[in-house]
């Protein structure tokens, strides 16, 4: 078996993952609010041996926003009731630092640890839409440089309060009456430029030390901090090359931190669309992307553009020029449409259904999407991927018919290796920060 091994994550959507999925017969129109359809999903991904389950998630709708984010479950209270049928799979929540408070959400996450027997994971994201702010009261929607500003700090604190309890802090002497060593109980007293927060934390570390932090942003002040502070870092790519000057960019990054290469997980989302033949999986592509109307796909597109209502631009003529429009909102990735707009010079048509049904390279047979999968791995373009179901059980083909093959190139666990997520990770026991000063260099 070669040391490296490649990570899974399943990133479980509902009615989610592609707009008109809902449309389709065998999709249960409830999926997004229905634990039996995500339980099902998540003992499937368990069954493959995958990493982890990945909920991402959003703060903001109206009335052109896709249908599984009109309706769906809050990510950590489905993550709490998917953490008692589980057993080994990591659990994933993503959770915005612009709208949330360091205490609560080290509070959340810790709990999750605790619950799961530390399989928790925190996605971090900065939220994209500046609706937001109208749901939360706190002024104006913080600009793309200070919502990573914002990230930054909030992580920080949070990381501390998770060091709050060093891990023998609770000795549980009964004859004598000590609960808990005194010593081993430290407060944070933080007061930064955004948060004020005393601590200490009401609940102690779990055994994997921290929950996983994942970052998902992918501009530069994105990049820069998951290679200072984050595990892991959940991205999209269309094409190798871009994948791999992406993976190389943050390893670097990180490198420049004092990182090793394997501290910093990178996992492309990909959406696998599987066949028994090429033409059984193409089949399945344009079953789904032909339920797509174009003013759904105008809609979709336009959501990364703050709801931008493209329909006022003819359809078939070159995408519009709509200036600096995106960048305070899904930056990275409206840098990249309105790029790939310019260069192959498509048309809006082209450009809205590009984005809401991407014909990825990861369409085909088995032994097709397990190639590219190796390639990219073995090729420095990723360490894992992050599957979306993109077609009616996606997920169950991937893991009935791709999952062997990567067993069988032992290129993927035949069994779990741990009973934490960074152990299934290969990630490091962050070291309480406290009981490191007392004991440098074990
Ligand atoms: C692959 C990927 C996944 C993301 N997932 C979420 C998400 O689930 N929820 C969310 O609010 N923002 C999500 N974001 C948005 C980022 O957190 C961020 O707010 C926005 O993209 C701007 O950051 P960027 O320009 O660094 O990508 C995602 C971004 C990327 C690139």
């Amino acid at each position: 078996m070669p040391s490296r091994q490649l990570k899974l994550g399943a990133n479980l959507a509902g009615v989610g993952n592609s707009i008109s999925f809902w449309r389709h017969p065998d999709v249960p129109i409830d999926a997004s609010v229905s634990l039996d359809f995500y339980k099902k999903q998540a003992l499937k991904a368990e069954e493959g041996k995958f990493d982890l389950l990945f909920i991402a998630d959003g703060l903001y709708i109206n009335e052109k926003s896709n249908p599984h984010f009109l309706n769906r479950f809050e990510p950590l209270t489905l993550l709490s009731a998917l953490t008692a049928v589980t057993t080994n799979i990591g659990l994933v929540a993503t959770l915005s630092t612009s709208y949330s408070e360091p205490f609560t959400v080290a509070r959340q996450f810790a709990s999750i640890d605790k619950l799961s027997g530390g399989r928790a994971g925190w996605n971090v994201v900065t939220s994209p839409l500046e609706g937001s702010s109208l749901n939360f009261g706190k002024g104006e929607h913080p600009n793309h440089a200070l919502r990573y500003e914002i990230a930054e700090e909030h992580l920080g604190v949070v990381k501390g309060l998770w060091d709050s309890w060093e891990d023998d802090a609770f000795v549980g002497d009964k004859a004598n009456g000590v609960f808990f060593d005194p010593g081993k109980l430290h407060t944070l007293h933080h007061k930064g430029t955004h948060f004020s927060v005393q601590g200490p934390l009401n609940v102690a570390r779990s055994k994997q030390g921290y929950p996983v932090v994942f970052q998902a942003g992918s501009s530069v002040p994105g990049k820069e901090l998951a290679a200072k502070s984050a595990d892991a870092i959940y991205t999209a790519h269309e094409t190798f090359e871009e994948a791999q000057a992406f993976y190389r960019d943050v390893k670097a990054r990180a490198a420049a931190y004092g990182r090793k290469p394997e501290d910093i997980l990178i996992f492309p989302g990909i959406g696998p669309i599987v066949g028994k033949t090429e033409e059984e999986a193409e089949r399945k592509y344009e079953e789904i992307a032909g339920l797509v109307t174009i003013e759904q796909a105008l809609n979709y597109l336009g959501r990364y553009f703050e709801h931008f209502d493209f329909s006022r631009f003819p359809l078939d003529e070159p995408f519009p020029d709509i200036g600096d429009l995106g960048t305070n909102s899904f930056r990275s990735t409206t840098d990249k449409i309105k790029q790939e707009a310019r260069e192959q010079g498509l048309t809006l048509r082209q450009t809205a259904l590009r984005a809401s049904t991407p014909r990825t390279a990861f369409i085909g047979t088995p032994e097709q999407v397990a190639d590219r999968i190796q390639h990219w791995f073995e090729g420095g373009a990723a360490d894992g991927f992050n599957i979306r179901t993109v077609v009616p059980g996606g997920l169950a083909d991937f893991v009935d018919l791709v999952v062997p093959i990567l067993q069988q190139r032992g290129l993927f666990r035949t069994e779990y290796e741990s009973a934490t997520l960074r152990g299934n990770l290969g990630l490091a026991v962050p070291r309480n920060r406290y009981t490191a000063e007392r004991e440098p260099a074990r």
